[in-house]
C-alpha cells in the first residue's frame, strides 16, 4: 500500500476546513488584508484556498479541476503584497495553525511550507 499522505495523516477535510475557517475569521476582520479581498465572495475565497491546500498535501485535486494550473504568483499579481500584507497574511495562519490538534512535527511541516509560500508571494518591496 502506498504511504498515507499529510493531507491524511492530519485529518483529511474536517482538518483542513477548520484551518481556513479560522484564518478567513482573522482576515476579514483585518484592517490591512480584509479590503485585498472579494468582499461579496468570502466564502468562494475559503473554498479556493482550502482545495489548493488540501491538493498541495495530497488529497482530492478538485482545486485543480475547477482552477487549473495553480500559478499562484501570478493569481497574486493583482495585489499588492508588501511586508505588511505577508506579515498579517502570516499571523493570521500561524493563529489558525496553533488552533488544529497537530503533532510537533506536523506543525513544522506546515509552517515551512506556508512560510516559504507567503515569502514567495510577496510582489512589492519597498525599501528598508
Ligand atoms: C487568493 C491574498 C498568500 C493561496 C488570494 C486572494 C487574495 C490573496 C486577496 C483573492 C481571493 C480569492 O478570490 O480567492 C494573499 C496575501 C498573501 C497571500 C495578501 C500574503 C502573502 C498566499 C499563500 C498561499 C495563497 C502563501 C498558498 C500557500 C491562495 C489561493 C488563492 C488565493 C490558492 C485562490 C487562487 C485562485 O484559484 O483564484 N490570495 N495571499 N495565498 N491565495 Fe493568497
Amino acid at each position: 500500500p502506498s504511504a498515507r499522505t499529510f493531507y491524511e495523516e492530519v485529518g483529511g477535510e474536517p482538518v483542513f476546513g477548520a484551518l481556513v475557517a479560522r484564518f478567513y475569521e482573522g482576515v476579514r476582520s483585518d484592517p490591512v488584508l480584509a479590503p485585498l479581498y472579494p468582499q461579496d465572495d468570502w466564502e468562494g475565497a475559503e473554498t479556493r484556498l482550502r482545495r489548493f491546500l488540501e491538493q498541495y498535501w495530497g488529497g482530492p485535486t478538485t482545486y485543480s479541476q475547477q482552477r487549473g494550473h495553480p500559478r499562484l504568483r501570478m493569481r497574486h499579481a493583482p495585489f499588492a503584497i508588501g511586508p505588511a500584507e505577508r506579515d498579517a497574511w502570516l499571523r493570521h495562519m500561524r493563529d489558525a495553525v496553533d488552533s488544529l490538534d497537530l503533532t510537533a512535527e506536523q506543525d513544522a511541516t506546515l509552517w515551512g511550507y506556508l512560510t516559504m509560500a507567503a515569502r514567495s508571494m510577496q510582489n512589492r518591496f519597498p525599501d528598508e
